[in-house]
């Protein structure tokens, strides 16, 4: 009699997994928001992240603080059922965490509950220690994001790179060691002088992880988007263009036209 050996799931991979990478494989972090692309994804990446960029690239809103809490928990839950492997963290957008840690942890927690994701990103100033420590206590884990914040865009002054002047890089580097002491697992370093993020990095025990940092981060992240060429022309200095799918699926969507007006399309084999 033969027996059926059922494949073991596949586990997902957590804050504990990606923390023993440090210093030994560098992680592979991208940004998904639906479930097609998650499925592409699946395979590479080590973390998912459910960015508030999705306000820009999937609703085609000027920035991200427009984007709702409802907003993020349907991508949150598209791409948690989409994946297998990834950690997925979702991004707290806008509003939904600044005021205190009570309303940042009953809005995580809310996240966490209806997407099934493994965790919440915060963009971080000083005043979100508090709120860090409050999360991660009560079992929400937590990548804190420093650098270049898109959600302080009025108040920063535009998406400027961030670290230039040494009283700007100085306390980067504080609140990145404070954020880990409160209890960050993994601290995302946006758009600074290498210099500074590799000081940063070399400060850290918890990960680091860069996007327009440095080489020397444990992981780097992307927007999927950008880096398969679907946004822009113009994007950030630290995006690198691995495709142009944009100019592709203009030149299909052309074809298409064409053939409907030339009558080409649909054909026999399309027919029943
Ligand atoms: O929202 C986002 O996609 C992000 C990445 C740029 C890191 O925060």
């Amino acid at each position: 009699m033969s027996s059926t050996k059922l494949d073991a799931p596949v586990r997902r991979l957590t804050a504990t997994d990606l923390s023993k990478l440090k210093g030994k494989t560098p992680i592979v972090c991208l940004t998904a928001y639906t479930a097609w692309t998650t499925r592409l994804l699946d395979p590479h990446a080590d973390l998912l992240l459910v960015g508030d960029s999705l306000g820009m690239v999937i609703y085609g809103m000027p920035s991200t603080l427009s984007v709702s809490l409802d907003m993020m928990i349907a991508h949150g839950r598209a791409v948690v059922a989409a994946s297998t492997r990834p950690m997925v963290l979702v991004d707290m957008p806008f509003g939904s965490y600044e005021s205190n840690p009570v309303q940042a942890f009953e809005n995580a927690a809310r996240v966490m509950a209806e997407t099934g994701a493994s965790g919440v990103k915060l963009e971080c100033s000083a005043s979100m220690l508090e709120t860090v420590e409050f999360l991660v206590a009560r079992g929400i884990p937590v990548m804190a994001h420093i650098g270049l914040l898109p959600q302080s865009v009025n108040t920063l002054g535009g998406y400027r790179a961030r670290g230039h002047d040494n009283g700007e890089a100085q306390s980067m580097m504080e609140l990145a060691k404070s954020l880990e002491n409160a209890g960050a697992f993994a601290i995302l370093i946006e758009a600074t002088r290498e210099l500074i993020a590799r000081q940063i990095h070399d400060s850290l025990r918890v990960l680091s992880i860069g996007i327009g940092a440095s080489p020397a981060c444990d992981g780097q992240i992307l927007v999927t988007e950008d880096m398969l060429g679907l946004t822009g022309p113009k994007t950030a200095k630290f995006v690198r263009r691995y495709a142009e799918l944009g100019r592709e699926m203009s030149a299909a969507i052309a074809r298409y036209a064409a053939d409907v007006r030339e009558q080409q399309f649909p054909g026999e084999e399309n027919t029943y």
